[in-house]
């Protein structure tokens, strides 16, 4: 039987954990880590923008062309499923088919940027990031999650490193990037460029372990959301 007490208790909206930063800054290695330890479900936002940019090449359409891109993303038929795993975490398939492999291209690589400067394809993105909250508690990683998809999230993590350090990262991963270039691209850019979040907690992670970073983001989160319990009014 419903109680009063269950009538009139507030909507509980899911919790958003926002990280955000620079290619090879430790972002998607420390938000799974973090989903993994909360149990909250993982979204890595630069795989959906890679997902276009895959569609677009591989449906011959010009990715230096903004009106075609942004057709092809009024167009394609991209779903967003939650799947299973440790962290479980959303994909976005087109069609039916999650090119997880392709993605990760050089070729992919290169257009990406391209794709993600267009307008009406950050409009598309943020539509489809909101959406996921129909998942449950979140881990979003990004480069505009806490300043432009989530800015009322009260759980905002800005990681970084410096140049040096992130190139060895990639390197050491087999991938070859010009990451100044990379970053001249996505904080120079007019539509939703790379900032610091306001109220974020910043973590320069250089001369840390996942570890480590994962550690301080969690210890920070659990902090915060045991006042939140402390804060929230009693119901007896
Ligand atoms: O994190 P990544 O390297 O997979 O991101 C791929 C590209 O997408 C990169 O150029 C930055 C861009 N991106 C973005 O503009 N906004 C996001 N929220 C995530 C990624």
């Amino acid at each position: 039987m419903r109680t009063l007490k269950a009538e009139i208790a507030m909507p509980v909206s899911p919790i958003v954990i926002t990280i955000d930063g620079p290619s090879a800054s430790g972002k998607s290695t420390n938000a799974r880590r973090v989903a993994r330890a909360l149990g909250y479900v993982y979204v890595d936002t630069g795989a959906m923008y890679r997902t276009l940019a895959w569609h677009c090449l591989r449906t011959g359409v010009d990715v230096h062309d903004p009106k075609s891109v942004a057709a092809a993303c009024r167009h394609w038929s991209a779903r967003l499923v939650c799947a299973d795993g440790d962290p479980r975490q959303v994909r976005l398939l087109v069609g039916a088919y999650w090119p997880e492999k392709e993605i990760r291209s050089a070729e992919t690589s290169a257009a990406v940027p391209h794709v993600a400067a267009v307008p009406a394809v950050r409009r598309w993105m943020k539509r489809a990031q909101r959406a996921c909250l129909r998942f449950g508690n979140l881990v979003m990683e990004g480069r505009d999650i806490g300043t432009n998809i989530f800015p009322e999230s009260e759980f905002k993590f800005f990681l970084d490193a410096s140049l040096g350090e992130r190139s060895r990262r990639r390197a050491a991963d087999g991938v070859e990037d010009d990451l100044a270039a990379r970053d001249a691209r996505d904080s120079q850019r007019a539509a939703a460029p790379l900032m610091i979040p306001l109220g974020a907690r910043i973590i320069n992670n250089s001369s840390q372990t996942p570890e480590q970073t994962s550690r301080l983001i969690l210890n920070d989160i659990r902090r915060r959301l045991r006042q939140r319990t402390a804060r929230a009014p009693r119901e007896d």
